[in-house]
């Protein structure tokens, strides 16, 4: 599978875009703020419906335009499917596949899988476990449109659970029957997302483990473990232990919203202990531990979206990755790099299919292998 051609209109800094891509690397060239990111982000739009920043679509409209189109024609199987994502100001977003709009945002995802390895993602260390649900959420459901769909419903019994832990301590009414109802959707829908998330990291761990010690050059032992109140007993009996507490504070306590990743190295969390490369390397190895689940569930290379690649490496470093995700293992890869020469000497020196485009203030041109422009 492979993303042939892009065409980007208001989408971000960029007014009207074509471009046509290599199926194995391609390469963004510029400085810093030229647009290089958003391109991988309008390629993530067509892949998840959404920007891997934020979620707010607005946002990725171009000043003072009111509307974004991003085209893309993908290959898979030898068959090219076209797909349209708009956005309009106050209007609903717009998915269509082949000229058929979509009922469901969702039965989109996991069509053209793609994997972001990000200077963002470092969020996933530093911040709070919202970012390690999200990380969780986002690898399952490329491949399991029913597991987003119970995030979703669990979501929403929550949020009824907690409005009647609300109503209860404004009336001083104690309705348990309505509780039990939420309850029951609760443990429905969670004990569904537990055993999911429980699979997804049992598996991630010894590709992760893999990786790591490919990538870095440290002997510590990294490991990744799942914390979840579901794994200590019943769900439902441990909603039902927890009712005075969550009638007192007006909300569930206990659940899959609580989940959190446990992302350790010799036995400490990376947080405290990593140094700053050992973070990168940690987290880069996650990321492909993730291709490779992907991978295997869809049984075809997702996209690799690697931006800001000397960010978390070094020259040698990036020569080492480019060589990996250059061959059969991976598919289609798009790299974003601030400098041109040092991305085509490694790139030139490899036997690798790759187009190189370079960004500036006034657009996007494709390069030959020599760095002169195509005309
Ligand atoms: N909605 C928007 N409309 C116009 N320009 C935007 C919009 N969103 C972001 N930009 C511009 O995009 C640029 C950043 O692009 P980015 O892809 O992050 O750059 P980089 O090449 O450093 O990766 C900034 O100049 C920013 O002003
Ligand atoms: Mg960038």
């Amino acid at each position: 599978m492979y993303l042939k051609k892009l065409t980007l209109t208001n989408f971000k800094n960029y007014e009207l875009n074509e471009l046509e891509f290599s199926p194995k690397i391609n390469c963004f060239v510029g400085n810093n703020g030229v647009g290089k990111t958003n391109i991988l982000d309008a390629i993530h739009y067509l892949s998840l419906t959404k920007s891997f920043f934020n979620n707010i679509d607005s946002i990725s409209i171009r000043h003072g335009e009111d509307y974004f189109i991003i085209q893309g024609t993908f290959v898979r199987d030898g068959e090219e499917d076209q797909i349209y994502c708009a956005f309009q100001k106050q209007k609903q977003k717009l998915l269509k596949r082949n000229g058929k709009e979509y009922q469901k945002l969702s039965d989109h995802v996991g069509r053209y899988p793609v994997v972001m390895i990000s200077p963002a993602d470092s969020a996933l260390i530093t911040e709070g476990s919202e970012d390690r649900r999200r990380f969780m959420n986002k690898i399952i459901s490329q491949y399991s449109a029913e597991y987003l769909d119970s995030v979703l419903k669990y979501s929403k019994a929550l949020q009824q659970r907690n409005k009647v832990l609300k109503d209860i301590k404004s009336s001083g009414q104690a309705d348990s029957d309505i509780l039990s109802i939420w309850d029951a959707q609760l443990v429905k829908y969670g004990c569904y997302v537990y055993d999911e998330r429980d699979v997804l990291v049992n598996e991630l761990i010894p590709v992760f483990q893999e990786y790591y010690s490919l990538i870095s050059s440290g002997k510590e032992s990294v490991s990744l473990k799942y914390r979840s109140h579901l794994s200590e007993g019943s769900f439902a009996e441990a909603l039902q232990n927890s009712v005075i507490k969550d009638k007192y504070l007006e909300y569930t306590t206990v659940g899959i919203h609580k989940d959190d990743l446990l992302l350790e190295m010799d036995d400490f969390l990376v947080k405290s202990l990593g140094s700053q490369g050992q973070q990168k390397s940690y987290l880069v190895a996650l990321k492909l531990a993730k291709f490779d689940f992907i991978k295997r569930k869809a049984g075809f290379s997702p996209i690799l979206l690697l931006d800001d690649i000397f960010d978390k490496f070094d020259a040698e470093r990036v020569e080492q990755i480019i060589r990996l995700v250059g061959n059969k293992r991976f598919g289609q890869i798009f790299i974003t790099d601030t400098h041109q020469n040092r991305l085509q000497d490694i790139l030139r020196s490899h036997n690798t299919d790759y187009k190189l485009f370079n960004i500036t203030g006034s657009g996007i041109v494709e390069l030959t292998q020599n760095g002169t422009p195509i005309q």
